[in-house]
């Protein structure tokens, strides 16, 4: 087939993992025989610099006239530390989200057995672990009402019953997928905005017979995945919900430099990590690739192209095998690879 995509590297380390993840995509494609095209645009701080804009008009253009859209990470210290700032990178995030209409996140949670050692659970916990959260990507408080006075401040979390039924269907059907079975994540004991959650999560249940759904409140839903993680198969959840547990999640496996997720909605879909842009690693050529590398196979599945995406995972966990990681990976005395290293060892495995 042919994939024109809109690659957007944006800020920090992204520019150096989106390289490897550009090249596995294109060995992919070379090998399968589809016609890869795209083009680059700018988003996050290094827009703002340019045009003064986190995501320009002209970004918004390429990703729509694109099939999917790959994205790395955005972000910059210079911004963090100054509340005054007017724009921020990260409001070129949200932009693309809206304007993209990307409701439905998927964040796959899913554990490498050669890494359970990294994880901060013990190795029965962690083992097997394998679930994915689908949270709610274009409403709640990100999006709703604000005021934002130097004595009183508020953000509305507010939902409408079309936005909670649509993400919920995309749940049910992962489920359906997987090990049918889904979490609806909510704090109905206090919020009316989660009230509403379970109401319409109640009645789209019942359209899924063959599916166990519960109902948990956030609270004991964070707490649950620390002490049971393989309780959990398809999470579903508001946008801040989703949020905050999607990077406990990543917590599990052991690097967070190893997950990708997948943005999907009214336009065209995002893939991107999940971590952020590590300004600090920047240029160091020690970024782990995987979590880019592993988007790019999460894109190729969207496409229902499933051999390039099982080629995708086949060789990165040859690589873990191999010991050919990143530094925050790596084994005592293991071999030193770097983010490019990495890469070059994925493409020749996809090559062969
Ligand atoms: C994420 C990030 C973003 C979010 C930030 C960078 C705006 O943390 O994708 O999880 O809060 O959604
Ligand atoms: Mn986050």
């Amino acid at each position: 087939m042919k994939l024109h995509l809109a690659v957007l590297p944006g800020d920090g380390i992204g520019p150096e993992i989106m390289e490897q993840g550009l090249a596995v995509c294109q060995a992919v494609c070379d090998k399968f025989g589809h016609e890869l095209t795209y083009k680059y645009a700018i988003c996050g701080a290094d827009a703002i610099d340019k045009v003064g804009d986190p995501f320009p008009e002209e970004t918004f253009q390429t990703c729509m006239e694109a099939d999917a859209v790959l994205f790395a990470s955005v972000g910059d210290p210079k911004f963090d530390n100054n509340p005054n700032a007017k724009v921020r990178p990260e409001q070129g995030l949200l932009a693309m989200r809206k304007r993209l209409g990307l409701y439905a996140n998927v964040r796959p949670v899913e554990t490498f057995d050669c890494l359970v050692h990294k994880s901060p659970l013990k190795d029965e916990l962690v083992r097997g672990a394998d679930f994915i959260c689908i949270r709610e990507l274009t409403g709640g408080m990100y999006f709703g009402e604000k005021l934002e006075g130097t004595d009183v401040a508020f953000d509305t979390n507010k939902y409408t019953r079309p936005e909670v039924e649509r993400i919920l269907h995309v749940a049910y059907q992962y489920a359906l997928q997987r090990k049918k079975h889904v979490t609806v994540v909510d704090k109905a004991n206090v919020l009316a905005s989660s009230r509403l959650w379970r109401a319409v999560a109640q009645e789209v249940a019942k359209e899924y017979p063959e599916v166990t759904t519960d109902y948990m409140y956030v609270d004991n839903a964070a707490m649950r995945m620390i002490q049971e993680p393989k309780f959990f198969d398809v999470m579903v959840t508001e946008n801040t919900f989703g949020d905050i547990l999607t990077d406990e999640g990543s917590c599990i496996t052991g690097s967070m430099g190893l997950l990708p997720s997948a943005s999907t909605g009214e336009h065209t879909p995002v893939f991107e990590p999940i971590h952020g842009s590590w300004p600090q690693a920047k240029g160091l050529n020690i970024a782990n690739p995987l979590a880019q590398i592993l988007s790019v196979a999460m894109l190729f599945e969207y496409f229902n192209l499933k051999e390039e995406g099982k080629l995708i995972r086949e060789a990165v966990n040859a690589s873990l095998d191999q010991n050919v990681r990143t530094p925050e990976i790596q084994v005592e005395g293991g071999a030193k690879y770097g983010t490019k290293e990495v890469g070059q060892w994925i493409v020749d495995y996809i090559k062969k």
